[in-house]
C-alpha cells in the first residue's frame, strides 16, 4: 500500500523538504502549517505525490489538531508515517523574557509535539510487522544547553522525552524517533542575517558548513522506510559534527 504521510511545518523550510521528499517517493502526503502550504502542495503534486492535502493547523491548538486529524482519517483511512517539524525559535537572555514567551514557545513545540503525536498515533494502524512510523524533529540543542535560548532548549528536551516513552508504549506497532539537527540552512536558522562572528560561532563545527533542508528530508525518509525497522525511542543527530552526544 501506498504510504500515507503526514508533515507538519510544511509551508517552508525542513518541512517542506520533507513534504517534497516524500511525495518524490510517491506517498499520499497531508501537509499542515499555521499557514496554509499550498506552495508546497502544489510542488508537491508535480513530484509524483499519490494524493497531496492542505491544511491549515495551529499545532499547540487542541480543537484544531483534532480537526486536522478528522480531515486525514477522511481522506486517508489511517496513518503510516508522522512527520513532526512545526516549530519556533525564541532568542533572548533569561532576565529579558516574559513567562509569556516560554508559554508561547512551550505550547508551540511541546505541547504541539504532544497534540500532533497523539493525534497521529490515535490513527496509525502499524503491525509489528509493518510498523508505522514516528518522526519528531528536535534540536541538537535537545542534548546540552546553549545561553539565551533555555525556553527553546527546554521544548526540545522535551521532544526527546515524549519520543522515549512513545518509543516504549508503542513497540512493536509504532516505532517513535526524533531527529536532532544541527544548524540547517534555512528562514528559522537566518543564516543570511548572521553577522560575520555569529556565522563564524556557527561554523565551528567538523563539517564547517550548515545542513540542508534536504538533507534531514532524507534522514526522515530512511527512517519511514525498510531501512528504519530496527531504530526506536533514538534522538538521531544530523549536525555536521556540532554535537557527539
Ligand atoms: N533550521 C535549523 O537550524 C534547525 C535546527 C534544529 C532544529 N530545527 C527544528 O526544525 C523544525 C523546522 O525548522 P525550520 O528551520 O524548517 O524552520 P522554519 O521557520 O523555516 O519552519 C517552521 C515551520 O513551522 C510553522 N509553524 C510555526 N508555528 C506553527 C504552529 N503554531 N502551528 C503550525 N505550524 C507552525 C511555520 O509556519 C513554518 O512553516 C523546527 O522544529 C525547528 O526547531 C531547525
Amino acid at each position: 500500500m501506498t504510504s500515507r504521510v503526514l508533515v507538519t511545518g510544511a509551508y517552508r523550510g525542513i518541512g517542506a523538504a520533507c513534504a517534497l521528499a516524500f511525495a518524490a517517493a510517491g506517498a499520499r502526503v497531508a501537509l499542515a502549517d499555521i499557514r496554509v502550504p499550498e506552495k508546497t502542495a502544489e510542488t508537491a503534486k508535480s513530484s509524483g505525490a499519490a494524493e497531496v492535502l492542505s491544511l491549515a493547523c495551529d499545532v499547540s491548538d487542541e480543537a484544531a489538531v483534532v480537526a486536522l486529524g478528522r480531515s486525514v482519517e477522511t481522506a486517508f483511512g489511517g496513518l503510516d508515517v508522522l512527520v513532526h517539524c512545526a516549530g519556533v525559535i525564541h532568542e533572548a537572555p533569561l532576565l529579558e523574557t516574559p513567562v509569556a514567551d516560554f508559554d508561547r514557545v512551550i505550547a508551540i513545540n511541546l505541547r504541539g509535539s504532544f497534540l500532533i503525536g497523539k493525534m497521529a498515533i490515535g490513527m496509525m494502524t502499524g503491525t509489528e510487522d509493518a510498523p508505522a512510523r514516528v518522526v519528531m524533529i528536535a534540536s541538537d540543542m535537545a542534548y546540552y544547553g546553549r545561553e539565551t535560548f533555555s525556553p527553546y532548549v527546554a521544548s526540545k528536551h522535551g521532544i526527546l522525552g515524549l519520543v522515549r516513552s512513545w518509543a516504549k508504549e508503542f513497540a512493536p506497532r509504532i516505532l517513535a524517533n526524533a531527529i536532532c539537527p544541527g544548524p540547517i540552512d534555512t528562514e528559522m536558522l537566518g543564516a543570511d542575517n548572521m553577522s560575520p562572528e555569529w556565522r563564524a560561532r556557527e561554523l565551528a563545527i567538523p563539517l564547517a558548513r550548515f545542513g540542508k533542508p534536504e538533507e534531514v528530508a532524507e534522514l526522515a525518509v530512511f527512517l519511514a522506510g525498510s531501512g528504519g525497522r530496527y531504530f526506536t525511542g533514538q534522538g538521531l543527530g544530523i549536525n555536521g559534527g556540532s554535537t557527539m552526544p
